[in-house]
């Protein structure tokens, strides 16, 4: 059993297959934390200590005894008012007046399978998991709110879930000022915390920030998940590494406002804690009501945070990720904002689409300016409707010629959004959030519909149906391109406004829930001005995200190494573009850019007919590796062999088969340099005793890039030597001309495997090997 009840001790074990959380129900039904770590199969509860300590309060049931505090003991949900000076996760303000809530031990409850949640993503449990739920309930005594901390273990990755059902059964309504998903406590302080900050076109870069006394917070306060903070944390010690030590990291399954806070407290604890982003957040519950807050995943590693990643990639991509999409080869895409912008009709993407068909591309989307008076994006937003003058043709008979070309089609909407300039917001200007008497703030020209009501929802849905059910439309591309800001709804009370930053989203996933459930052979890609809603939430109803705006593909090694932490690379939304680079200005090969854009859901954003043939034929084979190695991307196991914020110079990572029998490592150099240091690589993940077979692309010292899988340029210390084939540097570059095909694993691994000299900034090499003796 995953969950059990030690009734004696009155103590909640819970096992995953290599972690233990224990809980107490203490002096006074408290509800204290003992331990989250690695596995422990036995009592615990020698860890809590007590000691009279001035200045911090005791339970009034104490009496004289001033040994217990609130404001010491480690908790599984803090309160606010009631003597515990630290981050709270509960703040309820009461209609007297006062704001305090004391929990205390009611009941438990242990259920065989992992819980749903309604109207909120949560983790589901699947056939290839084992999970289970406990669920403990907490009453304030007072005012009789009743708290069910849910607790969803998934034993095989390592995972417990967290969320928090607030129940009012008192006489008179309260209202939420804070409700957190989650709270982590720790008897002493040794951690880093590791989070991913942002800004558009350049995501979720890596900050490792060590956690003292005072408290620290990642958040987002903008209505979505944003570009500038991700709700994926992660509280490593301060010794953890790639492949050692301790780290956990908790993933909130929500797209809107949130708040990760963490602190050392005056006694060397640490707490942290997770939730909703209480700024502007006023939740009344009125008596017999309740209140469900977004579930927190959480998962442990003792083995470092590559295996902490692993854990979350393969939550997310099975137990997280639904629809049929999750499963299956999703295509190859050609975008063609970059190659157009708004510059397009029918003919100009037919001939994309013609061009790509030949090259083993599988779908064309059509990004924004299909509707409305969309020319620029100043107006339309809101009015989704075929410009077929814009088009000259129907939407039917582009997705025909499309179809016909051998590709399938997709679409690009934005459907929170309404421009000023559009025959949405002149028939209901009241549909967009906004306080009345209150000069709007413009954000792109854009204004934020209200997702809060029934009738903008139902507009929503009916626009996207209309069009899904008019023509052959395999795909959309979900954008959401601002801050939401003027948080107020025409439909809400005064009293209720507190509500609407929670209610938007609760509404966003009402219609995606609806869409992805009457149309469930469309495939969705979540985007929001690039990476701006790049979370766990959104993944429950999309199985992949466009990560960034930025394709420069030296940008992106940061990005994606950011990303890597918390979501599967099958979620990763990454094309190859034209250079310069729009974003940069950068001129990198095509090759690299290929490599890159591999680690993801892979296609393209340029415009195939402005390319050489060699291009072409280049292209051409880069689709054929990316589909030869499908699966080992999207369900393989993910290492970073390396950090790109370190100097080494060049960036790589790699992926195995879950049977190891088949690896992918992709190596990106950064810029060359004269009289360049030899690289060995030690690699991961493979079997010690096998031999690997290695083929891959090498670059010659022209630049150029030859395409041939049976060449290995220029490594040494190999098991066997083969004459079969190398491709050599002559001039400036000299190499070792020994073409080595086959690989002891322990000597990849411990010795490493050596990596060819690069010429010129931005070359890549890409290797793919296969156990050819076990
Ligand atoms: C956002 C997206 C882009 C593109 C444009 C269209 O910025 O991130 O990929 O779709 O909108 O306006």
């Amino acid at each position: 059993m995953a969950v059990t009840f030690n009734e004696e001790d009155k103590l909640f074990i819970l096992h995953t297959n290599h972690t233990t959380y224990q809980i107490k129900i203490g002096p006074f039904q408290t509800l204290l934390h003992l331990y989250y770590g690695k596995k422990v199969d036995c009592n615990l509860d020698y860890l809590m200590q007590t000691m009279d300590r001035s200045h911090c309060g005791n339970p009034n049931e104490a009496g004289t005894d001033r040994t217990f505090s609130m404001d010491t003991q480690l908790q599984e949900y803090s309160t606010f008012g009631m003597g515990d000076y630290r981050i709270s996760c509960l703040e309820v303000l009461n209609k007297d007046g006062s704001c305090a809530a004391d929990l205390r031990y009611k009941s438990h409850n242990i259920k065989i399978s992992k819980y749903q949640l309604e109207h909120l993503p949560s983790v589901y449990a699947g056939d290839s998991v084992t999970t289970q739920t406990l669920i403990i309930t907490c009453i304030d005594s007072v005012t009789n709110l009743e708290v069910d901390l849910y607790y969803g273990v998934v034993e095989e990755y390592d995972v417990i879930t967290r969320a928090v059902k607030i129940r009012n059964m008192g006489m008179k309504p309260i209202e939420l000022i804070k409700a957190f998903s989650t709270c982590l406590e720790f008897p002493s302080t040794h951690f880093d915390l590791i989070h991913f900050y942002g800004k558009h076109a350049m995501e979720r870069e890596f900050e490792r920030t060590p956690v003292g006394h005072a408290k620290l917070s990642v958040e987002s306060m903008r209505g979505l998940s944003s570009h500038q903070h991700n709700p994926f944390v992660i509280l490593a010690d301060q010794a953890a590494t790639e492949t050692s030590g301790e780290c956990y990291g908790v993933s909130f399954l929500y797209s809107g406002n949130f708040q990760a806070q963490v602190e050392v407290d005056q006694i060397g604890q640490t707490r942290f804690a997770m939730g909703i982003h209480p700024a502007f957040f006023r939740y009344e519950v009125k008596p017999g009501e309740e209140f469900v807050t977004p579930e927190a995943a959480m998962s442990y590693s003792s083995e470092g945070l590559q295996k902490l990643s692993h854990n979350f990639h393969k939550l997310i991509r099975n137990n997280v990720c639904s629809g049929k999409f999750k499963d299956i080869r999703r295509p190859v895409l050609i975008n063609n904002w970059e190659a157009t912008y708004f510059d397009f009709n029918t003919e100009k993407l037919v001939q994309i689409a013609k061009a790509a068909g030949q090259l083993g591309i599988e779908m064309l989307v059509m990004d924004d300016g299909w509707f409305g008076t969309r020319k620029d994006d100043y107006s339309g937003l809101g009015d989704w409707v075929v410009n077929t003058k814009k088009l000259g043709t129907t939407l039917k008979e582009l997705t025909d010629q499309v179809n016909a070309a051998g590709l399938k089609f997709g679409i690009w909407f934005e459907p929170e959004m309404v421009n000023e300039d559009s025959d949405l917001y002149r028939k209901h200007p009241d549909w967009c959030l906004q306080i009345p008497g209150r000069p709007v703030t413009r954000c792109r020209y854009q204004l934020v519909l209200d997702l809060t009501r029934g009738d903008v929802r139902n507009y929503i849905y009916d626009s996207i149906s209309a069009i899904l059910t008019s023509a052959r439309v395999e795909y959309i591309k979900w954008d959401f391109n601002r801050s939401i800001a003027e948080v107020w709804s025409a439909l809400k009370e005064k009293t209720h406004q507190g509500q609407v930053f929670h209610d938007y989203i609760l509404g966003l996933y009402e219609i995606l829930d609806r869409l992805t459930t009457d149309f469930p052979e469309v495939l969705f890609e979540g985007c929001s001005s690039g990476g701006g809603r790049f979370d766990t939430g959104m993944l429950s109803f999309m199985p992949q995200i466009w990560c960034s705006d930025n394709t420069d593909a030296i940008d992106r090694l940061k990005i994606q190494y950011g990303t890597s932490f918390g979501y599967p690379i099958s979620a990763v939304g990454s094309h190859v573009s034209a250079v310069p680079n729009h974003q940069t200005g950068r001129t990198t090969p095509l090759s690299t850019r290929g490599v890159v854009a591999m680690a993801g859901t892979f296609g393209y954003e340029l415009d195939i007919n402005r390319l050489t043939e060699a291009e072409k034929e280049e292209i051409k084979e880069q689709v054929k590796i990316y589909k030869r190695n499908y699966d080992l991307i999207n369900t393989g196991d993910y290492y970073r062999l390396t950090n790109p914020y370190e100097t080494i110079g060049y960036t790589a990572w790699q992926f195995v088969s879950s049977d190891k029998t088949r690896s992918l490592l992709s190596v990106v150099y950064h810029q060359s340099h004269g009289n360049p240091d030899f690289h060995t690589l030690l690699l991961r993940g493979l079997k010690e005793g096998s031999i690997y077979r290695v083929t891959g692309t090498v670059q010659n010292n022209n630049g150029t890039v030859q395409n041939d899988n049976e060449t290995v340029q220029n490594n040494k210390g190999a098991v066997q030597n083969d004459n079969e084939t190398a491709q050599n540097n002559k001039e400036p570059i000299q190499n070792d001309k020994t073409a080595i095909q086959e690989y002891n694993g322990a000597a990849l691994m411990n010795a490493g495997f050596v990596l060819p000299t690069p010429w010129g900034d931005y070359q890549s090499f890409q290797y793919e090997l296969t156990m050819c003796l076990e």
